[in-house]
């Protein structure tokens, strides 16, 4: 689902692609059409701040992404995440996972992110097990991130081994532009293991289970301080 304007849930309205459609993507106006159809309520979503600070940034038009840290316990500084991405596993070992995402402040009109990339922003094999992303999504699409990290699973690591081996492969791949950008990957295997790595310190990640109710954990990352 890319560049569908206008509905409220657009992770609801994939679902329904998922399930009531031959295809596995829809955009833009026909995404639109279909929700509708579907009985999703077109509905303005600019909210008056959102307007203001846009038309703030459009005084200097500097683009210029900021790493999505939350800043816990730090007075005055904001959180600015951005992407949610979720992996889940019953009892029966059936694996899932959505992803969805605030997008991206500032971009050109028609950028698509990772989210709604297969194999970018998330991927699910129910033999292997899945990862999901979050940060710049260039570096997601480039590196067809959440695929590689799922396939490093399949060739024996561990989630934690394969989401630190993908950071590294970022790094590897544009060493300076992975100085000012964010990049985090949370997998799970088929056993329930869980595995995190970022760029940046800042990336904190949930887990609920029958054991660990709730644990909120900083994920390690390659760089230890959040200013760049
Ligand atoms: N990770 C979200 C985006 O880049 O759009």
């Amino acid at each position: 689902m890319a560049a569908l304007t206008d509905i409220l849930h657009p992770i609801s309205v994939a679902r329904r692609v998922m399930e009531k459609t031959p295809h596995v993507m829809l955009v833009g106006e026909g995404a639109q059409q279909f929700a509708v159809q579907q009985g999703f309520e077109r509905q303005k979503l600019l909210t008056p701040e959102a307007e203001k600070a846009w038309r703030d940034w459009l005084k200097t038009e500097n683009y210029a992404p900021q790493i999505n840290a939350e800043r816990r316990g730090r007075p005055g500084d904001k959180d600015n995440h951005d992407t949610i991405g979720m992996l889940a596993i019953d009892e029966s070992g059936q694996m899932a996972g959505a992803c969805t995402t605030s997008g991206m402040a500032w971009k050109m009109h028609g950028r698509v992110g990772d989210s709604p990339i297969i194999g970018a922003g998330l991927y699910v094999d129910n033999d292997v097990g899945a990862a999901t992303a979050s940060g710049v999504g260039e570096e997601m699409i480039r590196n067809a991130a959440s695929f590689l990290v799922v396939e490093l699973m399949r060739q024996g690591h561990s989630p934690a081994e394969a989401c630190q081996e993908a950071i590294q492969r970022v790094v590897r791949k544009r060493p300076e532009a992975s100085r000012t950008l964010q990049v985090c990957f949370l997998a799970m295997n088929r056993s329930g293991e869980i595995g995190a790595y970022a760029l940046h310190r800042g990336f904190v990640y949930a887990i609920c289970d029958s054991k660990k109710q709730d644990a909120l954990l900083d994920s390690p990352s390659v760089y230890t301080s959040t200013q760049v």
